[in-house]
């Protein structure tokens, strides 16, 4: 669990089924206060009854201060933090969560903005739809799903101000259309921003295809919520952290994070997810060439080596100095 991520407590004020197998909460502060405030792409840090740390991205409309709304899809892989959410939370229940963070800002310089929703990562976008709309910005948004009953805020798109940006597609439903990529995709020109989320399948083809097509790195913006990759991976090796600050030298073993490696003798890093997507516990890195496993960073970011998230990255070299 994080070790400093500040808490605000909330309590759940409401708890509905969005669509098959996915939960909305409305979270309302204690006292009727208004809530920290947030931009259209945010997301908060849950800390569950169970122990586990999720970040759920906050899908109602950025200018409303009396709630926060997040969705929730039960993954039948989940690692305990959907099934949490699904069956210990209730209505009325103080929940601890993190203040708004941003990691997937709209870029209001775009002529344009396009947006891709896979499932459950309709969640971000449907915030930035509400925040494009408001200001009158030029938008499309086009959300895929496996069914129309596993898609959630169906209702509330199609009544929106912004339904006739929208378009939907579901593999169940031929008549709806199939999301062709390479179409949507070449449709715009380089004054577009693109915003993906979404299953990493999902994601990895958007990204893969956009590039094919030429567009700019700076023009394509994710978010990711879980990774697909394992913890552990063929080949890995130990290797030695050490601390610049006091020179102190710290071997980390096969199967072992940074973070819990460092944990044990008594250096705090503070970190949240553990699956490199918040960006909790970014550090820089001194000397040495980290292995990132994030999809925090961006490729430039990472191909600069000069910081790494030890929560799931592990290294190349066999030392990294890092700057603790
Ligand atoms: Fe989330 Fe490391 S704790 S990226």
């Amino acid at each position: 669990m994080s070790t400093q991520v500040a808490k605000l407590n909330v309590r759940i004020s409401r708890k509905t089924e969005e669509a098959q197998d996915i939960c909305m909460l409305e979270l309302a502060s204690l006292d009727g206060a208004a809530l920290p405030g947030f931009s259209a792409g945010s997301h908060v840090d849950v800390f569950l009854p169970n122990g586990l740390v999720r970040q759920y991205s906050l899908c109602n409309h950025p200018q409303e201060t009396d709630r926060y709304q997040i969705a929730v899809l039960r993954c039948e892989d989940s690692r305990g933090g959907s099934a949490a959410v699904h069956e210990l939370l209730k209505e009325g229940d103080t929940l601890s969560i993190s203040a708004p963070r941003n990691n997937f800002a709209l870029q209001h310089e775009a002529r344009k903005h396009l947006l891709l929703a896979g499932g459950i990562g309709i969640t971000p976008l449907l915030s930035m739809a509400e925040r494009l709309n408001t200001l009158g910005a030029d938008f499309e948004m086009h959300y895929a799903a496996r069914s129309e009953q596993r898609m959630a805020f169906v209702r509330r798109i199609r009544d929106s101000a912004y339904a006739s940006h929208v378009r939907f597609y579901c593999d169940d439903d031929k008549a709806a259309g199939e999301l062709k990529l390479s179409e949507v995709l070449a449709a715009h020109d380089a004054g577009t921003h693109l915003y993906v989320c979404g299953p990493g399948g999902f994601m990895n083809a958007v990204l893969e295809k956009a590039r094919e097509l030429g567009w700019s790195e700076d023009c394509l913006h994710r978010e990711f919520f879980t990774v697909d990759a394992p913890q552990v991976q063929d080949g890995d090796q130990a290797f030695e952290v050490q601390l610049a600050s006091t020179g102190q030298r710290v071997q980390i073993p096969v199967g072992v994070s940074i973070i819990h490696a460092l944990e044990k003798v008594g250096v705090e890093i503070p970190y949240s997810c553990e699956q490199g997507v918040c960006g909790t516990c970014l550090t820089r890195v001194l000397e040495g060439t980290p292995d990132h496993r994030d999809v925090y960073l961006t490729e430039a970011e990472q191909a600069c080596n000069d910081q790494f998230t030890p929560c799931c990255s592990r290294s190349r070299s066999a030392r990294l100095v890092l700057d603790l």
